[in-house]
This record gives C-alpha cells, structure tokens and sequence, in this order.
C-alpha cells in the first residue's frame, strides 16, 4: 500500500485543484532548492549546537544533545520556515534561525517521545534512540537542554534579528510547543492508548501533537517578513491543512512501511493499540484523506495572493507523498 501513498501529484490532487497547479508543482525542481537550503541547515545546526553555549556544556550532556540532532531527520520544518519566508520576501538568516529551532524542539520531542514512559522506541532515524544509547537521565536532559537551546538560538544579540520579531518567533514557538500544542497533544495521546476516540477527538489529538510544530514552522518563517493579514491567514490554513495530513501519514506509514524504510520501529501503533487515522478511517479512506488535506493546503496558497509559493507546494506534496 505504501505505492498508493507514493502516488504522482497530479493522480493525488483529486478534483480539489485546477491543472495549472499541479503543473506549477511538477515543474519546481524541489530538489534543486532544497539541496541549497539544507546544506545551511546542517551547518548552522552543528556549529550551534556546538557552540552556542558560551562555558563548554558538562561532559556527555551535548553529546547526547548533537546525537539526537545531527546525522538524520528529513529536516522537513526548517525546509517550511525558508520556503514561507521565501513566500514573503523575508529575511533567510532570520528564517535560517528560525527553522533550525523548530527543529531542536522537533529533537527534544522524538527523544522524549521515544522513552520508556511515552513510546518505549529502540530505534529512531536509524539509530537507537537517544535513551538507549546515553540512559533515560541523559535522555531527559538532552530533550530539556534542546527545548531551552531553540529559545537562545531566537534571540541572538547581535542585531541580526530585530526584538519584535525576536519576540514574536518566541511566542509562535512557545505556543506550539506547550501545553495548548506538541506537550498537550502528547498527553492526550497517552492518555488516549485503548480508547476508540472519536474523529474530533482524534482531529484534536493530532492538531496539537504534530499539526502545531508543522504550522508554527511556516508561520514563523512567515514573521521573518511581512504580508497582508489575508495572506498570513492563507497561509496559517495551509500549514494547518499540512499539519494535520503529516500526522496521517505517519500514521499510514506506521501500518504500510517497514523499519529499514522508516528508521524507526514500524508497526508500533496497533502493537501499542493507539487510536491513529488509520484506526479510525482504515487505510484507503486515511489515504484518500491525506490527498484531500494536500488539496486544501494548495487551495490555500492558491488563494492566498502570494507569488512566490512554489516550494511551499512543492513541499505540501512531498510531506504527502514521502515514503519515510
Ligand atoms: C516524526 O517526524 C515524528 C512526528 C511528528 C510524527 P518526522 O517524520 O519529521 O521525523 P524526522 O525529523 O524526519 O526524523
Ligand atoms: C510523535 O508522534 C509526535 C511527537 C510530538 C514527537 P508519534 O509517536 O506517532 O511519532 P513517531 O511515529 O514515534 O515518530
Ligand atoms: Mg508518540
Ligand atoms: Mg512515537
Ligand atoms: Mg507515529
């Protein structure tokens, strides 16, 4: 079934979009963009994580912090924060800076996610997972010291970025990573294990878990330039719309793909018996799903006034259409 997930765009549009889109979508050359954005995203992300602490960090804790960071991850939210300023004619080092503590946040959450009191995973991004390879303490802290790390990295004091956009990436990234986005989400998963939750509860519970980050990442990309509110508001719904698709997706692979693929356990949702789309809807409605949620967030850019959105959609389809 994974083959049926890995469909073209044009065949997974569905009815929701003219030609003209998909054809836009087809002729940018994602990959060619997003070789350029990542090689700056894996810089910046070594050399801050290496350095941004002014005293040397107590032996072990920044190794087990640069592990859960580097060396893996398909870097799918910084790639949103550049493509949404790029939408907006921003400021790429102050996006930059801003996809790359998404992305420390992105880390702490999967090390957390994956200890014995939340997922109890062995394998993450083809590696054991941070807990096994350091211990459940270092695990802890590592996840603690990259959530406090993304915050310094939003507030550099060099002048690069100026304080009200410093303040309000802050509150974006606060606000989608606590108790009303990823931490919430998290507990009402736990709290959800066995129970057949409802399609609002379980639109709710991946809204917050994983759509929040997701969203927050173009929205932050968004305030490293400016825009017309009606714009902003196109493309909040547009992250909302790849937000919740991306949780589906995962909870498709989950059931379709293997470990090899994924680099981290599959299967674990019914082996855990957590509610998932898939639970939910089955696997040829999730899949229809997914493919409907990609054509609202297109619909979105399509309606949001903007010219240069060709990476957002190009990524929209990606994040749709990935196989791990
Ligand atoms: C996995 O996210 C965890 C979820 C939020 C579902 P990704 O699939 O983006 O993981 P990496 O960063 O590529 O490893
Ligand atoms: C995790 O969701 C979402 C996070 C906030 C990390 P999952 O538990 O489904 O993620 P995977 O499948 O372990 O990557
Ligand atoms: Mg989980
Ligand atoms: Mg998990
Ligand atoms: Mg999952």
């Amino acid at each position: 079934m994974a083959s049926a997930v890995h469909g073209t765009v044009a065949a997974s549009l569905s009815n929701t979009l003219d030609l003209n889109a998909s054809e836009t979508i087809l002729a940018f050359e994602l990959q060619a963009w997003s070789a350029a954005q990542l090689t700056a995203i894996e810089q910046a992300l070594s050399r801050w994580v290496a350095s941004s602490i002014d005293a040397p960090a107590p032996a072990g804790l920044i190794d087990a912090m640069r592990y859960a960071v580097l060396d893996g991850g398909k870097r799918l939210r910084p790639l949103l924060a550049m493509a949404a300023c790029e939408a907006v004619n921003g400021q790429p080092q102050a996006a930059l800076r801003a996809g790359c503590a998404i992305e420390l946040i992105h880390a702490y959450s999967l090390v957390h996610d994956d200890m014995p009191c939340m997922d109890n995973d062995v394998l993450r991004r083809g590696k054991p997972t941070v807990h096994v390879q350091f211990g459940e303490a270092q695990a802890l802290l590592a996840g603690d010291a990259l959530q406090a790390m993304a915050f310094e990295l939003l507030t550099p004091d060099d002048g690069s970025i100026d304080a009200a956009t410093q303040a309000r990436l802050c509150r974006l990234l606060a606000r989608a990573a606590g108790c009303r986005g990823m931490a919430g989400g998290q507990a009402i998963d736990l709290a959800s294990v066995g129970l057949p939750l409802d399609s609002a509860q379980l639109h709710e519970m991946h809204r917050l878990k994983t759509g929040a980050v997701l969203q927050a990442s173009v929205m932050m990309g968004a305030a490293c330039g400016s825009a017309p509110p009606a714009a902003l508001q196109a493309l909040s719904d547009y992250g909302a719309a790849i937000g919740l698709a991306f949780q589906v997706v995962d909870d498709i692979l989950d059931v379709t793909a293997d470990a090899a693929t994924l680099g981290k356990t599959a299967g674990k949702d019914a082996a855990h018996d957590k509610p998932t789309f898939v639970s939910l809807l089955g696997l040829t409605s999730s899949i229809d799903y997914a493919r409907q949620l990609l054509g609202q967030a297109l619909s979105s850019l399509q309606a949001s006034g903007l010219q240069n959105t060709q990476a957002l959609e190009a990524l929209a389809d990606r994040l749709v259409n990935r196989q791990h």
